[in-house]
This record gives structure tokens, sequence and C-alpha cells, in this order.
């Protein structure tokens, strides 16, 4: 018998709302003896106050950790459990199955040999089956136990039972997984969980326990060399400087060659601490803290990896990406990224194709709404240091957080850097935006106009225009009808292409700001996030953000092209301020209040502005 250390097997339970994870997991735990005198205490107590299983032991009860998932009869987090029988320990993921909870499937099945997918005997394989199992294939689960519950309440009929696998497997064929079982299951009344019953007496497979212990674990998830995302730099004193961090990828020892990435920079191991003491040699999934050979600068973020087994280092690669969120996915539209212990902010510069999960085919998409897995090129502000995920879990994943609410939006893995980015430098020029800003005696400026259709955004811009080209200023003022009859004649008014729109407004203003011009935007730009990005595109101080504030009742009054009329009658779709939303600034550095003030005295005000932030240099 092996110990229990050495089999260790991770695994995760997925299925929908009602499919009966938990309860599975409560009888596995409840079989394997291993709940205490108090826990089945509460248990009977528990299973008589919500009453949810009559004259028994509702065994979610146990395992649906927190008071307010159980009122509200889902489990919303992941939940952790360890337990162990003769044969092997294990450590389960309890997983919710609602849709929007896809992002805790995805966080929990990360370190898992095995997923036990969980099908309603009466309702068969749905989406949600297929979903789940497909994304057990991207994060690289190789065996799959599906488990067709609730065989009581189809009379214990075999031929449901064969009907659901066959269909299941139709789903997998081609996703290549190494062991797969089916078993027929009650979870409530225990049926072939850790014992065999007579009902189901043409079934002569495994019970789950037994398919659980015999299950193969994959021997590493890494192909690389060690890696240690550093965490924390320790300096107690001036002597000694030590990298401490969760070790990942292959065990680490003393003397190994060593790289800082995304540096480059090279050296060696000189010593490993862990919690235990010093060591020579310590293992992945260890927290360590190391010290280098060389005096050489690592900080928090940096990734310490095996000077033989480097690293990617890129700014764009292609990826798998699992959207979490509500808010759709925009490409172009700037998010935070986390993977490893490095945060950077990213974007999708293209979506490649979704995936229709039931069908597994390509469809070419926009977007990735809610639960949608696409393939897509990413692009990095800065360069990072990371694995393909199939190399190596813990370095070729990551998150990508809102930029404003923080919630995680979506999860990915990497499967390739684009070699692409990697052979471009930007070209050093002679002649810089200061020394042409200064020969036409002034310093350039993005004055950036935004607000709804009609507020008034290209008349002020216009009157502000021929004051500058009084006063002798270079200027050039880009408005968003004119630009939209030429380069910008592609895009329509989705979000998606209002975020390209503002995108392209930003880079070409950004061009004319390095001619040295000081340049004018109007464009009703309705995403705070991408005028931020806008400003982040700029020097300091070199975007000023103008809000052209009108109400909705006035620019509707004004209605110059005509255009709310006809979008209230259904005529135009996705009209701003209508049935597409504008966002107003929060930190602009003007507001004009276009309802009270004439055009002119409302340049006036932005020249003042101008005039004190840089034309007075
Ligand atoms: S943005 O939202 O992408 O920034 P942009 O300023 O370029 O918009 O273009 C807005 C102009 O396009 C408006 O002034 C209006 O004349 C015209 N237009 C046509 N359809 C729409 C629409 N659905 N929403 C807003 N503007 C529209």
């Amino acid at each position: 018998m092996s110990t229990p250390e050495q089999a260790l097997l991770r695994f995760l339970t997925c299925g929908s709302v009602d499919d009966g994870k938990s309860t599975l997991i409560g009888r596995l735990l409840y079989d394997s003896k291993l709940l205490f005198a108090d826990q089945l205490e509460t248990l009977n107590k528990d299973s008589q106050k919500f009453g949810t299983v009559p004259d028994g032991m509702d065994f979610a009860l146990l395992v649906d950790g927190l008071e307010a998932e159980r009122e509200q009869g889902i489990t919303i987090d992941v939940a952790y459990r360890y337990f162990a029988t003769p044969q092997r320990s294990f450590i389960v993921a309890d997983t919710p199955g609602h849709e929007q909870y896809t992002r805790n499937m995805a966080t929990g099945a990360s370190t898992a040999d095995l997923a036990v997918i969980l099908v309603d005997a009466r309702h068969g394989v749905v989406t949600q089956t297929r979903r789940h199992t497909f994304i057990a294939h991207l994060l690289g689960i190789q065996s799959i136990i599906v488990a067709v519950n609730k065989m009581d309440l189809v009379d214990y009929d075999q031929s449901v039972f064969d009907d659901i696998v066959a269909d299941y497997y139709e789903t997998i064929a081609d996703l290549g997984f190494n062991h797969i079982a089916a078993i027929p299951i009650s979870a409530l009344y225990g049926e072939n969980v850790t014992t065999q019953f007579d009902q189901m007496s043409w079934y002569d497979g495994l019970s789950v326990i037994e398919s659980l212990e015999t299950a193969p674990v994959s021997s590493s998830s890494s192909k690389t060399g060690f890696r240690l995302p550093v965490q924390i730099v320790s300096r107690p004193d001036q002597d000694f400087r030590g990298y401490a961090g969760t070790l990942c990828g292959a065990p680490m020892t003393v003397g190994d060659s060593a790289i800082v990435s995304p540096a480059g920079t090279q050296t060696s191991i000189k010593s490993i601490t862990t919690p235990e003491g010093e060591v020579e040699t310590a293992d992945a999934g260890t927290a360590v803290t190391v010290t280098l050979a060389d005096n050489i600068d690592a900080s928090r973020g940096d990734i310490i990896c095996h000077g033989d087994q480097g690293m990617l280092v890129t700014d764009q690669v292609q990826a798998h990406l699992i959207w979490m969120s509500d808010e759709p996915m925009i490409p172009g539209r700037q998010y935070l990224l986390k993977l490893a212990t490095r945060s950077a902010t990213a974007w999708v510069s293209e979506l490649k194709h979704t995936v229709n999960v039931n069908t597994m085919e390509h469809v070419a998409s926009k977007t990735l709404e809610l639960n949608d897995i696409g393939v897509c090129n990413l692009s990095f502000d800065r360069r990072m240091a990371c694995d393909a995920y199939g190399d190596c879990h813990d370095t070729g994943a990551f998150i990508l957080i809102d930029r404003f609410t923080y919630a995680t939006v979506g999860a990915g893995m990497i499967d390739f850097s684009l070699r692409r980015a990697r052979n471009l430098t930007l070209q050093t020029l002679t002649m810089d935006k200061v020394a042409r800003a200064r020969s036409m005696g002034q310093k350039p400026a993005v004055i950036w106009f935004t607000g709804l259709s009609g507020s008034g955004k290209s008349t002020v811009a216009n009157a502000v225009e021929s004051k500058l080209f009084d006063k002798g200023h270079r200027t050039y003022l880009l408005d968003g009808d004119n630009v939209r009859h030429g380069l910008n004649r592609d895009l329509g008014f989705t979000d998606a292409d209002r975020v390209e729109n503002i995108r392209r407004f930003g880079e070409v203003a950004k061009l004319f700001a390095d001619a040295g011009l000081i340049v004018l935007v109007s464009v009703i730009s309705p995403f705070r996030g991408e005028r931020d990005m806008v400003r982040d595109l700029l020097d300091d101080d070199e975007f000023i953000e103008v809000f052209v504030d009108a109400s909705l009742e006035t620019c509707e009054k004004r209605d110059p092209k005509g255009l709310y009329a006809r979008a209230r009658k259904g005529e135009i779709q996705n009209f701003t301020g209508i049935d597409s939303p504008y966002e107003a600034p929060l930190n602009a550095e003007l507001v004009l209040d276009t309802d009270a003030l004439s055009p002119d005295d409302a340049a006036e005000q932005v020249i003042a502005l101008i005039e004190k932030r840089i034309l007075e240099d």
C-alpha cells in the first residue's frame, strides 16, 4: 500500500446547481468516516432545520460551508477539503455549478488531476456539462469521472445511463483525455459512491471511491525547470538580500544556474531556506527564500527561473480566454492582468474565434460574452516573463481584472508567445517632439472634448482652434464625424467599434502631438476606460480632458443632424444617450456647461486653461 502522501489525488467536482456535487462530497466524507461526532450532530440538526431531505441527512449542508450559501441553496465559492482512505489521500475542490461560476471552476481546476463531472440522470448531458469538460481539458486535466447522479429518480434504468454515456463520449471524443470512467450513482443514498447496491446490479464497474483510488495521477504538470515568482524581497540588513515566494515548475537545488526574468540577468542559487530551515533542494509547491550568488537586483513580480530552461519574455501571446463577466470583453479595452506575482495592463489585440462548446466549432466573434471561451492575441504594456500553460501551469495561467471594479473578469492560459512582437524595436529619431514643438514656440498637447452628440463639442473645438490660430499656434482638429469618413470608415457604433474608434483617435492624436502640434479632438468617446487609456498613452500633463456637458434634453432639443429624432423612432440603433451608455468623466480638467455657456465663452475658458497649462512655459 502506498502512503497517502505519495498517492495524493487532487480532484474537483462540477455540474449544474442541482446536480448534487455537495451531496456527493458529503457522502464521500461520511462514508470514509471522516466526520467527527460534533459535525454529525450539527448535520443532523441542520438537516431537520432546512428540511431538504425527508427523513434523512442532507450531506450538502455539511459541505456548503457558508450560511448564506445554504439559505440560497447554491454553493458560491470554491471550498477545498482533505480526506483520506487507506489507499490514498485526496484534496477536493467543490466548485459551484451555476453558469456564472465558471470562474471558480477555472480556479479550482488549475491544480486538479481529475474532474468528477456530475450529470443529472433526468436531464442528461447539458451545455454546462460540455463547457466544464472543455474547460477541464483546457486546464490540462487528464482524467474524468462522469457520475450520472440521481439514478433513483429514473428507476435505476440502465438505458438512461447508457444513453447519457453515449452522448457524453460523443462530446469528448476529440479531447484526448487519458482516463475516463462513467458511473451510475445516487449520491443521496450512497449507491455506487462507496459501496454497490442491488438496484443497479447491471453495473459491474467501480464505485466512485474505487475509481478515485485507482485513477492515475499526472506525475507533474510542468515541463520546465524551476520558477520562483518573487513575492517579497527581504532585506533585514545590509548583507542579506533574500527573495521569497512559492516555488513552482520543478525542484530547485543550491548551485543551480538561474536567470532573473524578464531582465535576463544571469546568476546562480546560493542558498535556499524553507520554513523548516536551510535546505539543499526544495520541491515545487514549497515556500522558500533564496539568495543569489551575485549582487543583482530582482524585485517583486520578477521570476527567477532555471538558467538552462529560460522563460518566454514577450509583450504579445496567443491565449485561451474564459470570460466570466456580464460585461463583454471588447478587443482593445484595457484590463489589469495578473500572472504569478506580476501585474500589468493587457488588452486583446485580436479575438480569433470563440468555441461553441456543444459542437466544438470555431465561431467568428467580435466580443466575448459571459462564459464564452475564446482564442485571442493578447498584448501587455511591458515585456513579461511567462510560460506556455502546457509547460507550466503556475506561470502560464493568468487572470484579467476590471480596471474600475477590480472584479475578476477573465481567466486565461497562454498558448505561445507571438514572435512578431519581439522583433520590433523603436527607432530612435534625431528630431524629437520637444525640438519640433520648440521650433513652433509651443508645448504639444491633446485637448480631448468628450460629450453627447449635440453637446457642442465640435462647435467649441472649432472656436478654440480659430483662437489658437489667431495667436500664432500650430494646431490640428480631429473631429469624430470627419475621421469616421476616412480612417475609421470601417467602424460602426457597437461598444467594440467605439473602443476601436477611440483607440485610433488616441494613436493619431499621439502622432500629431509628437509632431509638436496642439491637437484638438472632438469625439463622443463614451467610455471612461478608453479615455483613460489615451491619457496613459500620452506624456504627463499632455492630455487635457474637457467634458462638454449638456443635458440629454438640451442635446435632443438641438438635434442638429436630426439623429435623436431618428433614434427615438428606432431608425438608428445604439445611439449614445438613448440606447447606448455615456460615462461622464470623473476628473476632467475642465467641465463646460453648454446648457448655460455660449460657444464663444466656452472656448475662452478652454483657452484660459491651455494658456495656464501649456503655453506659458
Ligand atoms: S464615438 O462614440 O465612437 O466616440 P464619434 O464621436 O466618433 O462617436 O461619432 C459620433 C457621431 O456619429 C455623432 O456626432 C453622430 O453624428 C454620428 N452618429 C451616427 N450614429 C450614431 C450613434 N448610434 N451614436 C452616436 N453617434 C452617432
